[in-house]
């Protein structure tokens, strides 16, 4: 399991230096397919679920910048998902431009269940802004994750 994740690390930074990705599925199928799985499906107890969840989050305006440090940043501690707990690593990913993390965010709202209330698309500036602030540890976001409620805002 411990060398699966390493592997899928490796592999996610080795794609992230590739060419530049065209659009938020391009961003997606390069970073984050091979854990997060085909349109943003998950697997259970070992990477969570995308898809109906990031648009959830992007609703609250107070959560949104949670979407934006969990990429940059990464995060590790322990999340429940669907009911199965995952003990994982999600790698940072420093590397991707403000406007393709804007487009891989803006893909993954189009997956699964709609929200109530459509959220707003993202922005290179609103990426931007995020990240021009203080840079959180991988820990850090995850205690983030916690004080945000994302567990309520996206079951
Ligand atoms: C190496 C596997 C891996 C890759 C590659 C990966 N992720 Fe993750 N991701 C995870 C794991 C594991 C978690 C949960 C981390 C934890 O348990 O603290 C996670 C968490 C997340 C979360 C937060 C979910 C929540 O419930 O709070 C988002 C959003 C996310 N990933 C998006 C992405 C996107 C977008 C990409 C591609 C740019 C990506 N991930 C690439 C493994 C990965």
């Amino acid at each position: 399991m411990r060398s699966v994740l390493i592997a899928c690390s490796l592999i996610a930074l080795a794609a992230g230096t590739t060419a530049r990705a065209a659009d938020g599925a391009a961003v997606f199928m390069q970073n984050c397919l091979m854990c997060h799985q085909s349109a943003g499906a998950g697997l259970a107890g070992q990477f969570p679920r995308l898809a109906g969840r990031v648009g959830a989050i992007a609703a609250v305006p107070k959560a949104r910048p949670y979407l934006v440090q969990v990429l940059s940043y990464g995060m590790s501690g322990n999340v429940t998902v669907d009911g199965q707990p995952i003990m994982g690593m999600m790698p940072a990913f420093a590397q991707i431009p403000d406007a393709d993390v804007a487009a891989v965010l803006n893909y993954l709202m189009t997956l699964g269940k709609a929200p109530r209330k459509a959220p707003a698309p993202f922005s290179a500036e609103e990426v931007q802004a995020v990240r021009a602030g203080q840079a959180l540890s991988a820990t850090d976001v995850h205690a983030a994750r916690a004080t945000l409620g994302i567990a309520k805002i996206a079951p």
